[in-house]
Formats: structure tokens, C-alpha cells, sequence
């Protein structure tokens, strides 16, 4: 290649050879053309440059840089003649090409589209599009026979009509259209092995040698691609085919250049570093290009380790999801931690006057501090407060209760919102109650005096000093009066299901204050549903309670019996399972010396018709049948002494083994489902009576 041309042709940087043709054609246009372009620079005008394409000053020419969506054309100048006509005969003449090029990518896997050698009828490509177009047609155009064009696309993008052009770094000889007739891997013959081809690459970033030869008189083409720092040129070309098509395309003048185009997201820089061609004649040949006679390759400055569109825009698009996804992570925390501290609220917490808030009761208690705690237990924590607002009850007791289920809470706060409005001298007044977390709040009045748990227990142990009888009586009655209110004065029916002394209050005039009330009921729904659920607290659950389950103002009469008796007697309930107080009060009765049953601190302090009365009705309420237990109603009137107190009759223990009957019942309760210890609501001390929390 490039031996028998005059040497006068090497001195040019860029050469061009007008031979006169031998034979006159209609038009000016020469029969052969040879030019050189070893580099651009000072050699614009013999060329055509459209589009993005320029000539740099480096001497480079560059069809596209790597901004997206564009094209760029470069022709020579002139028009070239290779149709010949002999009257009917017509013959494409031969012709030689060869170009040395660069395409540098955004990164190795992100290049694109490619660019192309075309023989054109004009020395542009108006409307060509980008991307797949290779800015040499265009949508509406490709494929129409009246394109007259011919291009080799030097393509890196696969995929062009779904698989047309299936491989990317590709070799296509193009007809008129886009989707290539001929397709060829990039890659070049070995010369020491001529059946072996070497892949390379096009985007490789570095100087790339093209050879086209075109023979007329056989219609054969012949194109070999290869690494232009290659010691020698490969002897057999990639490509050798016979193109009659090349026929229908040809015109009479023709203009012969490069178009290249990028793609939106696949972008390259297409660069030609130098380009020779020779056309007419025997045997045309393309000036020979030696690298070091070219201009620098344009520096590489591709990225090494990019990513491709499609996985950039993934990054991006995961970017941003996950922007979002922090974004209501961030939120969901913030509206937790309000949620936690209990400014905003669950649906069902809107509209209850009674529903303090957290913040409130938190800075009420000095924030739950140890000290503050007034008692412990089976229910809950009890805290002593003080609210200083307009409310009249600067000193409030909160009960923080951490129930198994808050499905129980939505359906007790139901409750004590009508539980809230309870209003009688012996019950403890509930002022409200919040939820927070997973724990219950409510929110009593606090009474100063502490529990009948303690007053009958600790105090006279602590300090001697015993309650006095007239004490015991007025609290006995007292209890009664709040359990009636609960039972049978109010709009509905409250069952305390928990009456014992240690939710009994004793208030700064010895007053009873019955606490607690409906609490176990919490425990019995929040249960789970498969079990049958007893709360209550051991020696004053009544028998039934252990069969059948159910609460009922009976089984709250039951316990109060208990209470009385334990209030006369000042002896606990059971002790470890030997002892039954209602038993043995009974058994007293029977022998004639109820009144040895009477507390012995009292001494004769005491009034004995008062006491034997209340034992009596401690009794009839400690019946083993339900329905033989008195209403309250009736009780407050036979403590009122309005009313006399029947005989209790011979069924009163049901049968001769009703002590080991309720004594085992018990046991087999205790010993075989939990048992927490209760401890009394507002005093101080702890309390040795246990709740029971029993199921089955
Ligand atoms: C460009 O081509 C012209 C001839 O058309 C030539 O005289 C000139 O030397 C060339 N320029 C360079 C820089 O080779
Ligand atoms: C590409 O550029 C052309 C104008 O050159 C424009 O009409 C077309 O919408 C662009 N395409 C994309 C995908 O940006
Ligand atoms: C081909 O192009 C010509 C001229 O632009 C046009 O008239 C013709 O309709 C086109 N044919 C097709 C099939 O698009
Ligand atoms: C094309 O290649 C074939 C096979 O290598 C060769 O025989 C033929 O001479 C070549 N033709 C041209 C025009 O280079």
C-alpha cells in the first residue's frame, strides 16, 4: 500500500491529486481522486463539516465529543466519480480507503453509538438523527431505496432493531438503511494464523486502523479493521464480499466522509486522526497513514470503572428510593417518639374528658421518680403527685399498670370513662387516666392515711397503736356503703372483683375509700381468650369463682364477708393453707364463742353486740351458695341494726368437706397458674396478701 505514488505525495501533510480523467464526462468531476489528510488542521476548507464535528487545533478531527443526543458529520469536500457508464453498462469504479480513528467512551461500558464511513449523494446528512441513526438517517428515511447511500458502521452499540445488529462493537455494511446486510465482531486476522481472528475492541481509547477496498470489476469489498499500532497490517481482511447492491446506490457524484452520533445515555468521542482515499484506475490504493506522520491521539481520559446508563440510572433510581424510604424512617421516628410521649393520639383516646396527659403526670410525679413511689404490686406502681393547677386536688396518686394486652385497655378505658364519674364518699375518686407506651396510667386522688391493709397490719406492729372498735365498725360500714353504691346505685352494675384491705383507703377522717375497682377485669380481658380467667386475690375469692369463672356481685359480697370478719378478728384470711378464717369463725359460732373471734388487741375494747353482729353478717356472707350470700342493701341494713340478721343456715360449707373443698380449690389454683403479689395501693408497706391470677 502506498508504493508507485510520486514521492512528492509523502511531503504533504495533505495531499491531493486532480488527475485529468482520460475520458470527458458530462460534468467537471474528475474520474479519479486521492487525497491525504494526515491530520486536518490548515486543511478546513477541502472539507465538509457539519454538526457537532470539528477540526481541533491539535490537528484531530472530531465527529463527536461525548455530550449526548449528537451528531456530527465530516465529507470531503468535493464530490467523487465513481459510477462509470458505458452506454448501457454500468460499472462502480474501485476504490481505497483507510482512516485511522479514535473512540474514547464516557467509561469502558458506557460508549456509544458509533460512526461510519458512508458514501453519500450530498456532503451532509441534514435531518440525520442521533443515537442508532449514527447521524447518517433517520427515523423516517431508513431503509428508502432513495437514499442512495452506502455507510460502514463502525458500531459499539448492540441491539439496533431488536437483534438486527445483535452484537455491539460491530462491523456492518449498511445499504441504504441502518440494519447492516453484512455483520461482522470486531476483530482482525491473525497473520501467522489466518484462521484465527483477535477481538479487539473499538472504544478502546486508542488509534484504530480502517482498510477499504473496493474492486470494481469483480463488485468485491474487502474491509480489515485492526489496532492501529499493529506491527503489520493483517493479510486477510475481516471482511471480502461481493456487493452488487453497491450498484443501485451510486450515483454519478458521490461525496465520501464519516458520520458519528451518541446516544442519550451511551455516549463517545469519535475522533479520525488522519484519512486517505484514491479512487479510479487499475488498482487504486489509499496512502498508506504511519502513526507518527498523524497527529497525537487524543488523551484518554475515559472513566476506568464507570457504569453503564442502565446501571446508573438503577444507582439513581435506588438513590432515591432510598431517600425516601430515610426520609419516612425519619418521620415514622419522630411520630413514634410523639406517639410515645402520648401527643398523638389513637383514635379511640380522642373524645375522653378523662385522658390526662403524659407530660402532665410526668412532671407531676417528677418524672415517675423512685421516690415518689407509693407502692408496688401485683397491678401496678402507684406514684404520689402533685398537680399544681386550678384543680382542687393538688395531690393526685398515679397508677402506672403495664397490662398483658392493649386491647383490654381500649375496652377498660371505655369502662372508666364512665367509671371516671363514679362519685361516693367511699370510693377513691378517679380522676383520669392516660396511656402511654404500653403502660395504663390512672390518675386517683391521693388519700393521705394509706391502706386498711396497713392500719389492721403494719401500723399497730410498727407503733402498738390498734384501731379502735368504733374505727372498725364505721369502716366496716363504710366499705359496705361504697360497695352498695357500686352494686345497686349507680346507672349500671360495677363489679370490683378485688375487695380486700389493701384497696381499701382510709381517708384524714378514718373514712373507707374503696380503690380499684373494675381493675381486675383489665387483667381478666387481656388474657388470652382460650382460658377462662380468675383475677382476684387468694382467701377472698368465692368458691364459684374457681368453677365457674364468673364475677358477680355475689362473689363481691363473698369477699367483703371475708373483710369484715378480718376486720373484727385482725386475723388474715388463710395463712398457708391450714387456716380459714370464715372456718374457724364458724367453728367458733358453732361451739357458742364467736366473740373469742374478736381481734385480742382490742381487749374489752370493744362493743360485744356490735361485733357479734358483724360476725354473724361476716358469715352469711361467706356463704358457699351464691344465692344464699345477702345483697349489700341488706347487709348495710343489718350493720344499721334496721334489720335483724337471719339465721345462717345448715347449708352454710355446702357439705362436711367444704373446708378441704375450698382449701384444695385454692391450692390447685395457686400452685398451678401464676401468682403475683399485690401489694396495696397506697401504702406504704408491702403486704403479704397475694393476688391470684388464675386460669384454666
Ligand atoms: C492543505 O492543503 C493545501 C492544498 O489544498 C496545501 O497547500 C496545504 O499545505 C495543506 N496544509 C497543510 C497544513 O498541510
Ligand atoms: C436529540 O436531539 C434532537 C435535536 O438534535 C431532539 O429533537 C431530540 O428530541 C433529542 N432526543 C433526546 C432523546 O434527547
Ligand atoms: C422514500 O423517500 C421519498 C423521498 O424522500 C419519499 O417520497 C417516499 O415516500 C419514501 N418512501 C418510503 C417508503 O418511505
Ligand atoms: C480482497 O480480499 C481477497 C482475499 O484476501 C483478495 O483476494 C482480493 O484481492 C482483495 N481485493 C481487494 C480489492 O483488495
Amino acid at each position: 500500500m502506498g508504493t508507485g505514488r510520486p514521492m512528492v505525495s509523502f511531503l504533504l501533510m495533505f495531499f491531493l491529486v486532480l488527475n485529468v480523467p482520460a475520458q470527458r464526462t458530462t460534468t467537471d468531476t474528475p474520474a479519479t481522486t486521492s487525497f491525504t489528510f494526515r491530520g486536518f488542521s490548515g486543511n478546513e476548507s477541502e472539507t465538509r463539516i457539519s454538526g457537532v464535528a470539528m477540526i481541533k487545533p491539535d490537528g484531530l478531527l472530531r465527529l463527536t465529543d461525548r455530550n449526548p443526543n449528537v451528531s456530527g458529520t465530516a465529507f470531503f469536500n468535493k464530490p467523487v466519480r465513481l459510477l462509470e457508464t458505458n452506454g448501457d453498462s454500468r460499472v462502480i469504479r474501485s476504490f481505497s480507503t483507510s482512516f485511522v480513528f479514535v473512540i474514547i467512551p464516557t467509561s469502558s461500558s458506557n460508549g456509544g453509538f458509533g460512526f461510519t464511513f458512508t458514501l453519500s449523494p450530498t456532503p451532509d446528512r441534514p435531518g440525520a438523527g442521533s443515537a442508532q441513526y449514527l447521524g447518517l438517517l433517520n427515523k423516517e428515511n431508513d431503509g428508502n431505496s432513495s437514499n442512495h447511500v452506502f455507510a460502514v458502521e463502525l458500531d459499539t452499540v448492540q441491539g439496533f432493531k431488536d437483534g438486527a445488529d445483535s452484537t455491539g462493537n460491530h462491523i456492518g455494511l449498511n445499504f441504504n438503511s441502518l440494519t447492516s446486510d453484512v455483520q461482522e465482531p470486531v476483530a482482525y486476522y491473525d497473520n501467522d494464523h489466518p484462521d484465527r481472528k483477535e477481538d479487539f475492541s473499538l472504544q478502546s481509547g486508542k488509534p484504530i486502523r480502517a482498510l477499504l477496498d473496493y474492486d470494481g470489476p469483480t463488485q468485491t469489498l474487502n474491509f480489515t479493521v485492526y489496532p492501529a499500532d499493529s506491527e503489520s497490517k493483517p493479510l486477510r481482511p475481516l471482511i471480502s464480499r461481493r456487493v452488487p447492491k453497491l450498484l443501485e446506490i451510486v450515483q454519478e457524484e458521490m461525496y465520501v466522509g464519516f458520520t458519528a452520533a451518541t446516544g442519550r445515555d451511551q455516549s463517545s468521542a469519535h475522533y479520525v486522526m488522519g484519512w486517505s482515499f484514491s479512487s479510479g484506475g487499475e488498482r487504486p490504493i489509499a496512502e498508506t497513514l504511519d502513526l507518527s506522520e498523524l497527529p497525537p491521539p487524543p488523551p484518554n481520559t475515559m472513566k476506568k470503572r464507570g457504569y453503564n446508563g442502565k446501571v446508573l440510572a438503577l444507582i439513581v433510581a435506588l438513590s432515591g428510593v432510598t431517600l425516601i424510604l430515610l426520609a419516612l424512617l425519619f418521620f415514622l421516628v419522630i411520630y413514634k417518639k410523639r406517639l410515645q410521649r402520648g401527643e398523638i393520639l389513637e383514635d379511640w383516646e380522642i373524645n375522653h374528658p378523662h385522658r390526662l396527659r403524659y407530660k402532665d403526670l410526668y412532671a407531676a410525679t417528677d418524672g415517675f421518680k423512685e421516690n415518689r413511689i407509693i407502692g408496688t404490686g401485683g397491678f401496678g406502681t402507684v406514684y404520689r403527685g402533685s398537680i399544681s393547677s386550678s384543680s382542687s386536688h393538688d395531690q393526685i396518686a398515679v397508677k402506672k399498670i403495664t397490662p398483658n394486652s392493649m386491647q383490654g385497655v381500649r375496652e377498660f378505658v371505655a369502662e372508666i370513662e364512665s367509671l371516671g364519674r363514679l362519685r361516693h364518699k367511699n370510693l377513691v375518686n378517679l380522676q383520669g387516666w392516660c396511656k402511654h407506651k404500653n403502660d395504663l396510667l390512672l390518675i386517683y386522688d391521693y388519700i393521705p392515711n394509706g391502706s386498711l391493709d396497713s392500719l389492721l397490719y403494719s401500723r399497730p406492729r410498727q407503733s402498738g397503736a390498734v384501731l379502735s372498735w368504733n374505727v372498725r365498725f364505721q369502716i366496716a360500714k363504710g366499705i359496705a356503703s361504697g360497695l352498695l353504691y357500686l352494686h345497686e346505685e349507680w346507672e349500671k352494675i360495677v363489679i370490683h372483683r378485688d375487695v380486700k384491705p389493701s384497696n381499701v383507703l382510709i381517708d384524714d377522717n378514718m373514712n373507707p375509700r374503696l380503690g380499684d375497682f373494675g381493675l381486675a377485669r383489665l387483667y381478666e380481658r387481656g388474657s388470652l381468650s382460650h382460658t377462662t380467667v380468675v383475677v382476684g386475690t387468694i382467701g377472698y375469692m368465692a368458691p364459684e369463682l374457681t368453677r365457674s369463672g364468673k364475677s358477680s356481685t355475689a362473689s363481691d359480697v363473698f369477699a367483703f364477708g371475708v373483710l369484715l370478719l378480718e376486720i373484727v378478728s385482725g386475723r388474715r384470711p388463710t395463712d398457708s393453707g391450714t387456716f380459714f378464717l370464715a372456718d374457724w369463725v364458724m367453728e367458733l359460732r358453732a361451739s357458742g364463742e364467736i366473740l373469742h373471734a374478736v381481734d385480742p388487741r382490742l381487749g374489752s375494747g370493744y362493743d360485744s353486740g356490735e361485733a357479734k353482729l358483724a360476725l354473724t353478717v361476716g358469715l352469711l356472707c361467706c356463704h358457699q351458695r351464691p344465692a344464699s350470700r345477702p345483697l349489700m342493701r341488706m347487709v348495710i341494713r343489718y350493720l344499721n341494726g334496721d334489720e335483724d340478721v337471719p339465721e345462717i343456715d345448715d347449708n352454710w360449707g355446702y357439705s362436711d368437706s367444704s373446708r378441704s373443698d375450698l382449701g384444695s380449690k385454692f391450692e390447685g389454683n395457686v400452685s398451678s397458674d401464676q401468682t403475683s403479689s399485690s401489694i396495696a395501693s397506697f401504702s406504704v408497706t408491702r403486704v403479704s396478701s397475694s393476688s391470684v391470677i388464675s386460669g384454666r
